[in-house]
C-alpha cells in the first residue's frame, strides 16, 4: 500500500472508521476543540470526530465540486478550531491548496478523509501526500475492498510508529502498554481478499471509465441535469458518478428519477441525504456559510449516484436514459 498509494506511511485498519478515529487521535488535539468538516458526507466522518471527545462543526460545500468551501471554513474557525477534515466526496478532490494555505495560516491540522479517492492522483502526485493524513475505506462498496477495512496514511514517515501503537492496544511487547490504543488491525482473511481484489481494479477502472464517457454522452446535453466536470489534472477514483437534478430547470425531482429507476430495478443512491446535519446527534448544529442558504441545504435533495460499475449493461443504460429523457424531445 505504501508504494501503490506512494508515501511513507500506509497503516492497514479493520475499517475506515477505525481509521478515522485514530488519524484524529494521532494528532493530539485538545479535548473538546472544534473541527470542521462538510455535512455531505457519511455520519461516520463527523462521528470520529465526536468519539474523540471532539466538536464538528459543519461549514458549507462549494455549488461546482461538492467539496468544502474554504471560504466558509474559514467563517467558521474559531479560537477553538484545531483542525480541518476535508471529504474527497464521491472522490471529487477538494480544494488542496486553499485548505492547506487556511490549516498554515490557523496552526490547524489538515486531515482528508479519502474514502471515496483510492488511487487518485492530482497532476501525477498520490492524492494520500496531501495534508497531515488521509484515511481510505475498503468497504464491500468501494471500488477496491476487503469486506471491511481501511487505512491511514501520512506524508511523514515518523507517523508509522504512533498509528503501529494506537492501532495495536499500544502493545510495545510482552510487557509494555505504551499508548491507549484500540483494536484497528486488518485480518489476515480481509487482508487476502484485498491481494484478491488488487488484481481486478483496473480492469473494473477501465469498464468505469467507459461507463462514465456512456453517462456523460447519454445526460450530458440535459438543461437540469448538471454532471460532475472533470478536474484538471486529477486521474479519477472511478467510484461514484452524481448528478445534481435542479427540479425547476429540468421538470422533475431527484426523488421521482430515483423511484422511476427503482420501479425498474435500477438502484441509484441518494448520497449523501439525509445530510449529517438532519441527523439528530447534529440536529442543532449550524451550517456555516458565505451564502445566505447554505448551498449543501438545496443540493442535498438533488444529488443522485448513478449506479457505476461494470454489472451495468447495455439495457440498464437504455432504461436508465429512457426515464431521465422522458418527456424531453
Ligand atoms: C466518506 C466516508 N467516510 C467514511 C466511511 C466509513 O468507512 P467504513 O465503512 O470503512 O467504516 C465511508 C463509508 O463507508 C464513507 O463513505
Amino acid at each position: 500500500m505504501r508504494e501503490h498509494l506512494d508515501v511513507p506511511t500506509a497503516m492497514l485498519f479493520n475499517n475506515g472508521t477505525i481509521a478515522l478515529l485514530v488519524a484524529l487521535k494521532l494528532f493530539d488535539l485538545p479535548e473538546g476543540s472544534e473541527v470542521i468538516t462538510t455535512p455531505l458526507t457519511f455520519a461516520a466522518t463527523a462521528h470520529a470526530i465526536s468519539w474523540n471527545g471532539l466538536k464538528p462543526v459543519f461549514a458549507d460545500v462549494l455549488p461546482h465540486s461538492l467539496t468544502l468551501d474554504p471560504e466558509s471554513v474559514e467563517k467558521a474557525i474559531t479560537p477553538k478550531t484545531s483542525a480541518i477534515l476535508g471529504v474527497h466526496v464521491y472522490g471529487t478532490v477538494c480544494e488542496l491548496g486553499a485548505l492547506q494555505d487556511i490549516a498554515n495560516q490557523h496552526g490547524l491540522k489538515l486531515i482528508y478523509d479519502a474514502a471515496h479517492a483510492f488511487g487518485t492522483r492530482v497532476n501525477g502526485r498520490s492524492i494520500a501526500s496531501y495534508g497531515d493524513a488521509s484515511v481510505f475505506s475498503f468497504h464491500a462498496t468501494k471500488l477496491f475492498n476487503t469486506l471491511e477495512g481501511g487505512l491511514i496514511a501520512s506524508p511523514r514517515p515518523e507517523d508509522q510508529e504512533a498509528i503501529y501503537f494506537l492501532r495495536n492496544f499500544g502493545i510495545k511487547n510482552e510487557e509494555e502498554v505504551i499508548s491507549i490504543g484500540i483494536n484497528g488491525k486488518l485480518n489476515e482473511l480481509q487482508s487476502a481478499i484485498g491481494i484478491l481484489n488488487m488484481q481486478g481494479i483496473s480492469s473494473e477502472m477501465q469498464s468505469r471509465s467507459v461507463l462514465r464517457q456512456q453517462y456523460r454522452e447519454m445526460l450530458g446535453d440535459l438543461e437540469g441535469v448538471e454532471l460532475q466536470p472533470q478536474q484538471a489534472g486529477v486521474t479519477s477514483s472511478e467510484q461514484y458518478f452524481p448528478v445534481v437534478i435542479d427540479p425547476v430547470k429540468y421538470g422533475r425531482t431527484r426523488d421521482q428519477i430515483y423511484d422511476e429507476l427503482k420501479n425498474l430495478g435500477i438502484l441509484a443512491r441518494k448520497y449523501f441525504h439525509p445530510i449529517c446535519t438532519d441527523f439528530v446527534p447534529y440536529r442543532d448544529c449550524p451550517i456555516h456559510s458565505v451564502r445566505p442558504v447554505p448551498y449543501v441545504s438545496k443540493v442535498k435533495s438533488q444529488v443522485l449516484c448513478l449506479p457505476f460499475h461494470s454489472g451495468v449493461d447495455s439495457q440498464d443504460l437504455i432504461d436508465i436514459e429512457a426515464v431521465f429523457k422522458r418527456g424531453i424531445n
